[in-house]
């Protein structure tokens, strides 16, 4: 998709991978829609925007709340009248452990933010999304939504439920407008694991992708030509 102009919705744009992505499409013309919870990190990144000369909104939405989710939905939907776009990057992590010492919080957290808020977002903008000439959706899953690994029962059951997500949504819009991604990346640089409580000194992260060369992978994947598509991006560091 050309994606100059278009407007595309980026989940989890106040920080990391999703504020790269934001950065990256913005360069690229994009009218780039920045949702996440904290409203102060969101206004950083839409003046950062401003600066490359491109054009955002920002919209606080927990999306843990179903309520959240459909005022945001609606505020944009009041806006504009389709969206080319939406990028579900918004996650957190879950500190290693086995699952009887994980606290029913902590699995209730995970499961809503990665999964669930996931799912109600993707199946709000979906109208949105359908009336665009040409749309994508692209699902930023994780390498534990491929491989299971040890400790990260809550973590992969979310990630490796993006994963189901998107291949059946493959199936099902493939005679649609929207063409379906997912992107399935190991450790990347950002504040993710030490959000969860991990005490990670800064060698733990040598060796991690950086945020930038993934925004780089994403935004590839969502601006090939109509006649190809890539529908499952495996990324690693070397
Ligand atoms: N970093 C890695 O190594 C790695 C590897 C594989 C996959 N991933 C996945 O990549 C995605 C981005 O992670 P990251 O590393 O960039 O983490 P990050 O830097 O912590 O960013 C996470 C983003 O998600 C938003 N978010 C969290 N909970 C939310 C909620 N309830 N409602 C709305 N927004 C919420 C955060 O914003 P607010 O706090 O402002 O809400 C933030 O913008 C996640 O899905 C993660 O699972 C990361």
């Amino acid at each position: 998709m050309n994606l100059k102009n278009k407007t595309i919705i980026v989940t989890g744009a106040s920080d990391g991978i999703g504020r790269e992505i934001a950065l990256r499409l913005a360069k690229d013309g994009v009218n780039v829609l920045l949702l996440s919870r904290d409203e102060k990190n969101l206004k950083l990144v839409q003046s950062e925007i401003e600066k490359i000369g491109s054009k955002s909104s920002y919209y606080v939405c927990d999306l843990k709340s179903l309520e959240d989710i459909k005022k945001t939905v609606e505020k944009i939907s009041e806006k504009y009248k389709k969206i080319e776009g939406l990028i579900n990057n918004a996650g957190i992590w879950q500190k290693k452990d086995n699952l009887e010492n994980i606290s029913d919080e902590e699995i209730i957290n995970v499961l809503q933010t990665n999964l669930t808020g996931l799912v109600l977002l993707t199946k709000h903008v979906m109208p949105l999304l359908l009336l665009a000439d040409e749309a994508i959706l692209i699902n930023i899953s994780s390498r534990s939504g491929y491989f299971a690994d040890n400790g990260q029962s809550v973590y992969a059951a979310s990630k490796f439920g993006v994963r189901g997500f998107t291949e059946v949504l493959q199936k099902d819009l493939k005679e649609t407008n929207i063409r379906v991604g997912g992107v399935y990346q190991g450790g990347t640089n950002t504040k993710l694991f030490e959000k969860a409580g991990e005490d990670w000194t800064k060698e733990k992260y040598n060796g991690f992708i950086p945020t930038h060369e993934l925004a780089e992978v994403v935004v590839f994947m969502a601006s090939r030509p109509k006649n190809v598509w890539l529908s499952e991006v495996r990324v690693e560091s070397k």
